[in-house]
């Protein structure tokens, strides 16, 4: 059976401030869906959140990019921002950059990754949800599930993922992209998705089967505003288990807080915590950065789950390191590499600045 499973989130309104959702948002959203599976255009659903993003997944047949579904997704963050609204939420409405929906909510503000796949025997699903970060934070921890054998014990010693994976790589300032077969041309890979604020890792295949593996969303919210309106907060889809790396595979690489752009004002550089759904709680310095990981089997497009893969203590080491390193990062204040790059800077305050005091400057002389 084919079925398609979308996992589509706006920020839509924070409680307090930018660190949490509020129940009654979620609950909204859980009626709304729960008449869109009534009426048969979902199979499944479920509603969470990741910090103050509002995430539907949802399970039918329509295929991606479906415009009924997509159209299903808007009506929720629309009808759920009223409550934002009355509730005076903080940033009600905030990742909803248009007015009208026309089709797809691509391009419109929220983030989306989906994907259509046989279901298999047993279909194992992982979907992390990121807050206080970008599109992109997906690079390092899909590169190590999929093509580091350190990672991955299975890439080296089982026969069904020994031909390795392909990467689809988007380059999202020019509006292309590319694939490379991993383990073939991983430097070449590297060489890219190294710089996560441009090159993202869309989708992984399996080089054999073909099977779609894991995909990503890559809308970065401020190349379509033009100026800083939040972090992304990504989301990411990852098949596991038979021909893809196992569940312990693709959950390894969070074990490393590794540094990401996003936490205060999306504006400086920190590790990511993996946590349960109730920990993603982004309060120190509106951070730091989180990511969480709910597992599902599916049955005929049915969610059986979720289970909360980070609250296993297994990633408290990982947590604690990662408050370390929140620690040794904001002592350096305003400061690079704490503080992003000039040019990831384009989107806050730099050009004001830079415009109210351009008559100042003095050409050095020689
Ligand atoms: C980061 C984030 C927060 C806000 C900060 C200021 O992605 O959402 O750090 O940037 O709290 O928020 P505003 O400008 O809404 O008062
Ligand atoms: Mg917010
Ligand atoms: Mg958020």
């Amino acid at each position: 059976m084919k079925v398609t499973l979308s996992v589509i989130k706006a920020d839509i309104g924070g409680y307090v401030g930018h660190s949490e959702s509020h129940p009654d948002i979620l609950a909204r959203a859980r009626e709304l869906l729960a008449k869109a599976k009534k009426q048969g255009l979902l199979i499944d659903f479920h509603v969470t959140k990741c910090g103050d993003d509002l995430q539907l997944v949802m399970t039918h047949q329509h295929g991606e990019e479906n415009e009924k579904i997509h159209k299903l997704a808007w009506d929720t963050f629309v009808d759920c921002t009223q409550i934002a609204r009355d509730l005076k939420l903080h940033g009600a409405g905030q990742d909803l950059l248009s007015d009208a929906f026309s089709g797809n909510v691509k391009g419109m503000g929220p983030g989306v990754a989906e994907m259509e796949f046989e279901e298999r025997t047993a279909e194992t699903i992982i979907i992390f949800m990121a807050d206080k970060t970008s599109a992109g934070a997906w690079n390092l921890p899909l590169y190590k599930m999929f093509a580091d054998p350190f990672n991955t014990i299975g890439l080296v010693i089982a026969s069904n993922m020994h031909t390795g994976f392909a990467f689809e790589v988007h380059d999202i300032k020019e509006h292309r992209k590319i694939t490379f077969n991993a383990p073939d041309e991983i430097y070449d890979l590297l060489v890219f998705i190294g710089a996560p604020s441009r090159y993202m890792v869309k989708a992984v295949y399996h080089r054999e089967s073909k099977e779609i593996a894991a995909a990503s969303s890559t809308q970065r919210l401020a190349l379509i505003a033009g100026r800083y309106v939040g972090k992304d907060d990504p989301v990411c889809i990852v098949r596991s288990q038979g021909e893809f790396p196992a569940v312990g595979e693709v959950l390894e690489p969070f074990t490393l807080p590794f540094l990401v752009e996003g936490w205060m004002r999306g504006s400086h550089h920190g590790p990511l915590m993996p946590v349960s759904v109730e920990d993603s709680t982004p309060s120190r310095f509106d951070g730091p950065p989180r990511v969480v990981a709910l597992g599902f089997q599916l049955s005929s497009g049915k969610l059986v789950g979720p289970r909360d893969m980070f609250a296993d203590k297994s990633f408290d080491p990982a947590r604690q390191q990662a408050n370390e390193v929140a620690d040794f990062m904001r002592r350096h204040g305003p400061f690079e590499p704490h503080r992003l790059p000039l040019e990831e800077m384009e989107y806050t305050t730099m050009p004001q600045v830079s415009k109210k005091l351009e008559g100042r400057f003095i050409a050095l002389e020689g």
